[in-house]
């Protein structure tokens, strides 16, 4: 498909497509509350119903009965959408007739909303309440199924925002609070919820500094550590959360040869909560891409990054405990099987042909790539304009990346790569998955339309 479309390049209309799509199966009605529903037909957008309307039961099974299996609402209230499934969260994720992923989709995408609520400015007690009762959500279907941390992960996204930082922290803290194998409930909740408010501080911290691309002062660099006081602070005039969860967050950078901050406290200052938090902290930051960092670790790099700078820097036993955990669960078992996906941010894609469906390891890494729609016209295929993207995972049937082009799900893409040496042949594929940003980026998950040999996915994140 590259070959026949990488010739002739028109321009195409920008359409900002800015909807999500949500499947009506297992949907309440409450969920659309007070806003418009969309149906898609011909990759046009109808107005299905308006915000004054009472989506009911009804018209969900009407629209079942007739094959409408998805509907989509504006991305302006995909917040909200999310804001009224929260309510319900701990009743979904018990549901028996939900399957685990599913369950995982939505908690994924719910944190998330949420996330960006906490990280976008300093969070009021309301948002900070909410949140510690999503951690333990979270870490009730961690406990509850089995393979709730695999799941987790497939849809994971690291793109190095602060929202998805936060989610992928409490996934994989309430993880290993039972891999531990902690029993005091209370103990395991203090972690997840550490984890889903240990960066609040950045919400203090302006988005220049944070996200900028320059290699930071000395001054920058204070300012972004201020971030653990700031935190701390904050949630301290709010008198209700717990001392483990504020060690969490007041540690999480301490490490134990005296060399982190914000206190440069030592081994046994350090408690169990700070040393679990800078272990989590730093796995998910050194797999993740960062404005200021070219190189993106693997998983199996940063694990090996973790046992080095143990014990001097970090607990070894809870590293050993927590690579184990991410080699068994993650490493062997990330895949890219779209069937997983079908849920509240994915769909599954029919046209793609997938001849092979082992599991591929997931690689991390960052490399500047520009990104074109494949246009059908008439009997041909154009590449529409391209767009400069940043691509930061690979794995041998998927590709992730973050771009500021609005581009749908379902679209067809060819992915060419910036990098002359060594040179990696252009890419095609269709995107599955799309999360929108508040600063108006969007991070992308491609299913590629050829499975990569290892040889080639080795070339490309060399
Ligand atoms: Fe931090």
């Amino acid at each position: 498909m590259c070959e026949e479309t990488s010739n002739i390049i028109t321009a195409e209309p920008e359409i900002n497509r800015g909807y999500l799509e949500v499947p009506l199966e297992n949907i309440k009605p409450k969920y659309f509350s007070k806003m418009s529903i969309y149906l898609k037909k011909d990759n046009n957008y109808s107005l299905y119903c308006d915000a004054d309307y009472y989506f009911s039961d009804s018209d969900r099974r009407r629209l079942l009965e007739n094959h409408v299996n998805i509907v989509y609402v504006s991305a302006k209230d995909s917040k909200r959408y999310y804001r009224n499934m929260e309510n319900d969260m701990s009743d979904i994720l018990k549901s028996k007739k939900l399957n685990a992923q599913f369950k995982s989709n939505i908690l994924y995408s719910t944190n998330l909303a949420l996330a960006e609520e906490l990280m976008e400015k300093p969070p009021e007690s309301d948002q900070v309440r909410r949140a510690q009762d999503m951690a333990s959500n979270t870490l009730d279907f961690v406990l509850n199924e089995s393979k709730a941390l695999q799941h987790l992960t497939n849809i994971s996204y690291h793109d190095g925002y602060s929202s998805s930082h936060i989610v992928n922290a409490c996934s994989v803290a309430s993880a290993l609070a039972k891999e531990i194998g902690m029993t005091d409930h209370e103990i395991m909740e203090a972690i997840s919820r550490g984890a889903i408010l240990h960066d609040v501080g950045k919400s203090f911290i302006s988005s220049d500094i944070l996200d900028s691309k320059l290699e930071l002062s000395f001054e920058d660099m204070d300012t972004i550590r201020s971030h653990v006081k700031h935190g701390y602070n904050h949630l301290s005039t709010m008198g209700f959360i717990a001392p483990n969860v504020m060690h969490y967050i007041m540690q999480h950078h301490e490490r134990l040869d005296g060399s982190g901050y914000p206190e440069k406290l030592r081994g046994g200052d350090i408690t169990m909560f700070g040393r679990i938090g800078g272990i989590v902290d730093s796995f998910e930051a050194m797999t993740s891409i960062r404005p200021f960092r070219e190189k993106v670790l693997s998983i199996e790099d940063a694990m090996q990054e973790l046992r080095n700078q143990s014990p001097e820097k970090y607990d070894r036993d809870i590293v050993n405990i927590f690579c184990n955990m991410i080699e068994r669960t993650l490493f062997d078992t990330v895949n890219d099987d779209s069937d997983a996906h079908d849920g509240v941010l994915i769909k599954t894609v029919d046209n793609v042909e997938l001849t092979d469906r082992r599991r591929h390891p997931r690689h991390y890494f960052r490399v500047s790539a520009e990104l074109c729609p494949i246009i059908k016209a008439g009997d041909k295929l154009r590449l529409g304009p391209a767009e400069k993207v940043i691509v930061h995972n690979i794995s041998r049937s998927g590709v992730g990346l973050l771009s500021s082009r609005p581009l749908d799900i379902d679209q067809n893409i060819c992915l060419k790569f910036l990098r002359e040496k060594p040179a990696i042949p252009d890419l095609t594929g269709v995107i599955v998955r799309k999360l929108l940003h508040s600063d108006g980026w969007h991070t992308l998950g491609i299913k590629l339309h050829k499975i990569l040999s290892e040889e080639m996915v080795s070339t490309i994140v060399s």
